[in-house]
């Protein structure tokens, strides 16, 4: 299951086009789409609720009212892992957790 999420997410890294992310442009708006389908794709949606990305998960914290983290914050929560939240490291990439981890801190700042 990791192993064919993370394929999975690889595959919508390379085939990221990004037509329109519909609030993001250019270099930033194409790791914002990165990271959007590997957050969708890596299962955090499955427990995380985050509206930027559609998804309703309830046994983490509900990102869309969770306080806000900073990029370096997800990044190392990423790799340690904390209770009930397991650790991504080995199951995505250095680069998959940095895209991730810039698209959740951004889309907790575009909250209102
Ligand atoms: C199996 C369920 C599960 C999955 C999958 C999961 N998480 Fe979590 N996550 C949790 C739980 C539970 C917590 C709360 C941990 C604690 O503090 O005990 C958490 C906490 C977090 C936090 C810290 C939130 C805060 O307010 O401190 C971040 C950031 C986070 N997760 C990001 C992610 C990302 C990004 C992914 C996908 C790569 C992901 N999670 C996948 C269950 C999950």
């Amino acid at each position: 299951m990791g192993r064919r999420s993370l394929a999975i997410g690889a595959a919508a890294l390379a085939l990221c086009g990004c037509g329109s992310s519909g609030r993001a442009t250019g270099a930033s708006g194409h790791a914002y789409a990165a990271g959007r389908a590997i957050f969708i794709h890596a299962g955090c949606g499955g427990c995380h609720t985050l509206e930027a990305a559609g998804t309703h998960g309830v046994l983490g914290p509900d990102f869309d009212r969770s306080e806000k983290l900073t990029e370096a914050q997800i990044r190392g929560q990423l790799d340690l892992g904390v209770g009930g939240m397991p650790s991504f490291r080995g199951r995505l990439s250095p680069k998959q957790e940095d895209a991730v981890a810039a698209f959740l801190s951004a889309a907790m700042r575009r909250r209102h």
